[in-house]
């Protein structure tokens, strides 16, 4: 039976990547398969893990082209070379612009660390999160998977995960729990979702 094919787009240390790679080893995702990862940084360990997987890297740096539309219509001519059904965006650090979302439209899904709509759209990546969630003092926070359009963090919500906030917590011991508790978990159901829903409509549609 065809799978959909599943491009991950990162930038950084790639724990994301490597939970859905073991998840396609360990059958969770069965209607998708890793076919490319594509890094926007060269030194990105998420690069090393996909090799280890024997999956095919390609590395687009913005500096190597002259704006951010040359950029990113090369992005695009990537993801179509290779057939790509779905991209996720898996701690992809450059923001896409319309032309590049209407390119793939409800093809593109993207993990969040927090329950949006908490602590999300510019300015929210990374630590900064998790500082703003304890510095609020909420004491429930989590990861949220979403469909990607023009709205930074603003589309359609795919699957949400609490996470209990502990007395003590430091942004980094905060942002390692929702790693392991709920990013790592809800990724690879969403991809698998994302994947039955494609090969679905295509099934229909024929
Ligand atoms: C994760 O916290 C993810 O939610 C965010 O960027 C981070 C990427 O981490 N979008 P990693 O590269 O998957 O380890």
């Amino acid at each position: 039976m065809r799978k959909a094919r599943i491009a991950v787009l990162v930038s950084g240390g790639g724990t994301n990547l490597q939970a859905l790679m073991d998840s396609e080893r360990a059958g969770v995702i069965s209607a998708g398969e890793i076919k490319l990862v594509i890094s926007d940084n060269r030194d990105a360990y998420a690069i090393q893990r996909a090799k280890n997987y024997n999956i095919e890297t390609e590395v687009l740096l913005r500096k190597d082209f002259p704006s951010r539309e040359d950029h990113e219509k090369a992005l695009v001519g990537t993801l179509k070379d290779y057939d790509i059904d779905l991209i996720v965006l898996a701690g992809f650090m450059s923001i896409l612009s319309p032309y590049f979302i209407d390119s793939f439209r409800d093809r593109i899904i993207n993990i969040h660390p927090s329950l949006i709509p908490s602590f999300c759209g510019k300015g929210f990546y990374g630590l900064k999160v998790h500082e703003a969630a304890l510095s609020y003092g909420v004491k429930v926070t989590g990861a949220t998977v979403h469909y990607v359009n023009e709205i930074p963090d603003g589309g359609k919500i795919i699957i949400q995960k609490a996470v209990e906030v502990k007395d003590g917590d430091t942004p980094e011991i905060l942002q390692r729990r929702v790693m392991e508790e709920a990013e790592w978990k809800i990724l690879p159901k969403a991809c698998q979702m994302v994947c039955q829903k494609i090969l679905e409509e295509e099934a229909n549609a024929e």
